[in-house]
């Protein structure tokens, strides 16, 4: 009784402590100086799910030390790899895979576990994992992957809010995707490599982070062509070698960087990106006046000393504008002169910071996903809670440079995608504090 009482506590204060943190900007500061960009959090995920693919040493450096590749470090040892984190690299021995089931906590506590669906089916036949449910920003259904596993041979039981997934092997199959799913490409992708014969994904997302799972998987012996493109073949192999992976830089933490030199009007240089990956956001960068200059893997952003409004933005799969920006060019363009529009188009529920941003005096209207931004000189600081991790991002841009000091709590969000958002914005001149 005595033990249950203290674990209770101990679990109560570990909340507490996850809902008090919160940082503290005061706004105004210039920034300037160069940042190194990070590994991206969104092809660390299902890179580490795919080192189970071939029961060999795989190698991953310039990874983000983030608590999403925690809990997928923890996933992966629960089923029985080995895993070694250094901060240079993460080492993953997926030799000795002796589980089929994925706890439904770490499920819970991260929705990129179903990641493993593609890898395991194609491994070992079979595993059983809860169902994740919907997010901060909205249902996430899974429909998609279900789909695409079932045609390839895939059963699929749903029960008690798990899923239990056997097949005896695997079969290529020609998919045709409703939707350009980031995460069913990844999984489909997954599920084919060990398959018998050729898949092919129709409608495939285009995105950078799926270019880098090929690298990854090519570069254990998969065979794989066309990912970048709306049609991914994979011809099924029977074995695979181990593989050493660099991580390609984070093209949203380069964009939220880019978009905070934007609004305190700061000249600033990002290293370590590929301008190639942030086309449609640079575009818009451009639109508002910055200038911006590519040259090897650096961007330089000189922004204009008035922010003008676009007529228009629109969230679109890869090569649009990317969902994961939206927030962050709500708080850029709530200081731009004019009135700007913002469709949000992939996601239902993405704009709970600008309830936030208006207690800091912006002018914004929403009516279902399209917001007005109707351009004010000036924010002012107030006491705001990040609601989930881009909205989160959105208010401490917007703290940078609002009159006085922003308190953003529950920034537990945010460092579900910042590897140290605090540490990376001091470091170019930023008034800005985390407290626990
Ligand atoms: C990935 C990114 C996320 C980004 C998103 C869109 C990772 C870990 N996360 O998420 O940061 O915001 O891409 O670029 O890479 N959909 C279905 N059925 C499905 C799957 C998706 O209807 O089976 C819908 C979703 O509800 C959403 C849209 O498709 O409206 C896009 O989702 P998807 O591309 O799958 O996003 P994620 O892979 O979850």
């Amino acid at each position: 009784m005595h033990n249950i009482v203290i674990y209770i506590c101990f679990t109560e204060t570990l909340s507490e402590v996850k809902l008090v943190s919160k940082y503290i900007i005061n706004g105004g500061n210039k920034l300037g100086g160069k940042l190194n960009i990070n590994g991206a959090k969104n092809a660390v995920l299902p890179i580490l799910a795919a080192s189970v693919i071939n029961g060999k040493e795989n190698v991953i450096i310039g990874y983000p030390n983030l608590r999403d590749v925690n809990t997928m470090v923890k996933i992966l040892r629960s089923i029985g790899c080995k895993v070694q984190k250094t901060p240079e690299s993460i080492v993953i021995n997926s030799e000795n895979v002796n589980s089929f089931e994925v706890s439904e906590n770490l499920v819970r506590e991260m929705r990129s576990s179903i990641f493993l669906m593609g890898p395991m089916l194609g491994r070992c036949g079979k595993i059983k994992i809860s169902y994740p449910g919907g997010c901060e920003i909205g249902p996430r259904p899974i429909d998609l992957h279900l789909k695409g596993l079932r045609e390839m041979g895939v059963k699929i039981s749903e029960a008690h809010g798990f899923l239990e997934c056997t097949v005896e092997k695997l079969k290529g199959s020609e998919i045709h995707l409703d939707y350009p799913s980031v995460g069913a490409t990844e999984n489909i992708m997954l599920a084919a490599v060990l398959a018998e014969g050729t898949t092919v994904i129709r409608n495939a997302a285009k995105e950078p982070e799926i270019v880098d799972l090929q690298d990854f998987l090519t570069g254990m012996g998969a065979k794989i062509q066309g990912a970048g493109t709306s049609v991914i073949q994979i011809d099924g192999v029977k074995n695979l070698t181990g593989v050493e992976h660099k991580i390609i830089p984070d093209r949203i933490v380069a964009g939220t960087i880019l978009a905070s030199a934007a609004i305190t009007k700061s000249e600033i240089i990002i290293e370590n990106v590929i301008a190639d990956h942030l086309v449609s956001v640079l575009a818009k960068l451009k639109e508002v006046g910055c200038i911006v200059l590519e040259k090897n893997s650096a961007i330089k952003i000189i922004p204009p000393s008035v922010l003008k409004s676009v007529d228009i933005i629109r969230t679109l799969p890869y090569p649009g504008f990317p969902t994961d920006m939206q927030a962050q060019f709500v708080s850029l363009l709530s200081i731009a002169k004019g009135t700007s529009i913002i469709t949000e188009t992939v996601f239902e529920n993405r704009f709970k910071h600008i309830e936030e941003l208006i207690r800091m005096g912006a002018r914004i209207k929403v009516d279902g996903r399209v917001a007005v931004i109707k351009g004010v000189p000036k924010l002012t600081g107030a006491k705001v809670t990040a609601k989930d991790l881009r909205g989160g991002a959105a208010l401490v841009i917007a703290g940078l440079a609002a009159e006085g000091r922003t308190i953003v709590e529950n920034i537990v969000h945010i460092e579900r995608g910042y590897d140290n958002l605090d540490i990376m914005l001091q470091n170019l001149g930023a008034d800005i504090r985390k407290i626990d």
